[in-house]
């Protein structure tokens, strides 16, 4: 937290002076009130101090001017206060907004860096919520917890002080209130945390909920289950529902305890200071500044008390933000890894075995058994198999995008555990089973793994793509902004711009998954035939189900369950008669 707050240390300064002055005009409120109840309706005698002063204003030797000058400095110290207030305020809420932009920014780019493990495994609107609406609790710490708490404990100190002079009893009892205030949080902050907790939960589960039906609005209308749907989206509703009232009526239940003990205190205290006028002890008008500086002393503690309610929501909530900051799943790098400027291209598996979960848990099951393979500079790889056999988790390997439980993948001999992430990802190219498409123009789209790019060379990498002839009858072209999720292009077109984006970035190693399973087989070999005559000198890895493609591959890998089941030409595989010869036969491979 401290991290955060450093920056604006001056800020921050400058609202504690304010927030000293503002505390000195709020003690200074009441008296003018004493002023006019004693010296001019009561008609005592003015203090030396005070009588001083009056010498010095024009009409203050009158009671009806001293009636004037104390409405006077009341207009004052109230002006004063308000201003400071408002200026304290101003601050606070600017530094605060800054703040929770700092904060969101930061774990938007934790987020991007935290490997896919951690994503996996928590929903994407849940991490909407968290980065977009959790990280407000920043400003709710500082706005509703922070400066009342401040200006509370400095009204609180000055206040005892001058009501301690006043009468050292009635400002004990005044003050006694303070415990109890304490005790009942103790009562409640529990519940309150456990509450809150729950609410935030919910609340991410429900943002994910929203998130992936309203994705999927395609697959709800074609199947007309939007009643279902709604349903489904009533029963988390009520949950949510019932996780907000629970943590609202916990909150309520504590701030209505400390209302009613401070309400008990002001009536047991008038009882007492109205006694202390009776006997002579205090004036009338001292009796005024009591009960207004009481007042006065427990709306701020009152304000504590909520606020640290909303504290301890707060935290919750933060809790949420910083187990982001905190989470440490990242794929790791060595301290000083090895920096690999333009690979070779020679990609070797030594006996990788390699499962999703991690091997601390008994059950986990591996996806890849024993994997052992080598693919020169240059080669272009096939790899078949059936659904589920495991040929896109091989590849997401090659890019680190988990490590193995053992055995090693190795780029031109280096360890991919030695090498810098960057430098990795930048000599690899990749077409993934899902097209991912950004919200950014077909022309960003194609040169996101190379921004730099020229027009010509994007044009000629869509060529090279068959994507050149759609894009350009696009409304605007290359510069035409892709809707989510690419709403309105085909998924044939999707795949076209991503191995697009693949050619551009020029990559000595190019991994293609299922890059063309929405294409038809002319347009495939077409582009297969682009692809490697502009990549003659990548390492190329095809995960594909068509012959024609597939026949072309230096090897050919044959993965069964996870293992390899066979490696070779297409002749030597089918010649052996094995996996290959039977997904051939079973025509698991289009034969076109
Ligand atoms: N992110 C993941 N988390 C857990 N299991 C996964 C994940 N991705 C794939 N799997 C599982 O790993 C196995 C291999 O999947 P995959 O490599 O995608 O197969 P293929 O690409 O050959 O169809 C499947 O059983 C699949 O359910
Ligand atoms: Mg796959």
């Amino acid at each position: 937290m401290l991290r955060y707050v450093r920056p604006h240390a001056a800020s921050l300064t400058l609202v504690f002076v304010l927030a000293l002055l503002g505390a000195a005009f709020e003690l200074a409120r009441p008296w003018p009130l004493k002023v006019v109840v004693d010296y001019v309706l009561v008609g005592q005698a003015l203090p030396a101090w005070l009588a001083g002063l009056a010498g010095l204003l024009p009409y203050a030797d009158s009671p009806r001017g001293l009636l004037l000058w104390a409405v006077v400095a009341g207009a004052v110290t109230v002006i004063g206060s308000v201003l400071t207030m408002l200026v304290v305020r101003m601050i606070i809420v600017t530094v605060a907004q800054r703040m929770v932009f700092d904060l969101s920014r930061e774990v938007f780019a934790r987020l991007q860096r935290l490997s896919l493990s951690f994503h996996g495994r928590h929903a994407v609107g849940d991490l909407v919520q968290r980065v977009g609406q959790d990280v407000f609790v920043v400003q709710g710490v500082l706005s509703a917890v922070a400066l009342p708490a401040i200006v509370a404990a400095l009204s609180l100190v000055g206040m005892f002080m001058i009501m301690s002079r006043l009468d050292l009893t009635l400002a004990l009892v005044a003050v006694a209130v303070v415990p109890l205030m304490l005790a009942a949080l103790a009562v409640f902050g529990r519940q309150m945390t456990a509450s809150s907790t729950r609410q935030w939960q919910t609340q991410g589960a429900m943002m994910a909920f929203l998130q992936q039906s309203l994705s999927a609005v395609p697959a709800i209308q074609g199947f007309a289950r939007e009643r279902y749907v709604q349903r489904k989206l009533e029963e988390r509703g009520d949950d949510l529902l019932d996780a907000h009232n629970q943590a609202t009526f916990v909150s309520l239940r504590y701030n209505q305890a400390t209302v009613l003990i401070t309400g008990l205190g002001t009536a047991v205290l008038l009882g007492l200071g109205g006694a202390r006028v009776l006997d002579g002890h205090l004036s009338a008008g001292d009796l005024l500044v009591f009960l207004a500086y009481l007042a006065a002393l427990y709306a701020p503690l009152n304000s504590v008390t909520t606020s640290i309610g909303a504290g301890v929501a707060a935290v919750t909530r933060g809790r949420r933000v910083f187990e982001v900051l905190d989470s440490q799943e990242e794929v790791p790098e060595r301290p000083q890894p090895v920096e690999l400027i333009r690979a070779r291209g020679e990609v070797v598996f030594d006996d990788v075995t390699f499962g999703y979960w991690q091997n601390q848990d008994e059950e986990a099951l591996p996806v890849l058994e024993q994997i052992s393979l080598r693919a020169e500079p240059g080669q272009i790889t096939a790899i078949v198999g059936a659904t589920g056999a495991g040929k896109s988790s091989l590849i997401s390997l090659l890019v680190r995008f988990y490590d193995p439980w053992s055995g090693s993948v190795r780029i031109d001999g280096h360890d991919l555990r030695d090498l810098s992430l960057r430098s990795l990802r930048e000599n690899v190219s990749l077409v993934l089973q899902e097209t991912f498409l950004f919200p950014m123009s077909v022309a960003e789209n194609i040169a996101f793994g190379r921004p730099e790019a020229s027009r010509a060379e994007i044009v000629e990498a869509a060529r090279a793509a068959h994507a050149h002839r759609f894009i350009e009858r696009l409304p605007e072209g290359y510069d035409t902004q892709i809707g989510e999720k690419g709403a309105t292009l085909s998924g044939g077109e999707r795949q076209r711009i991503a191995i697009a984006r693949a050619i551009l970035k020029d990559a000595p190693i190019l991994i293609l998954d299922e890059p063309t399973s929405a294409l038809d087989a002319h347009t495939e070999a077409q582009i297969f035939e682009a692809i490697s005559h502009l990549m003659k000198n990548s390492t190329t890895f095809i995960i594909s189900h068509r012959l024609s493609t597939i026949r072309r591959a230096d090897q050919i890998l044959a993965l069964e369950n996870g293992r390899l089941a066979e490696q070779g030409t297409h002749e030597s595989l089918l010649a052996a008669g094995r996996v290959y010869a039977h997904l051939y036969k079973h025509q698991h491979l289009a034969a076109l």
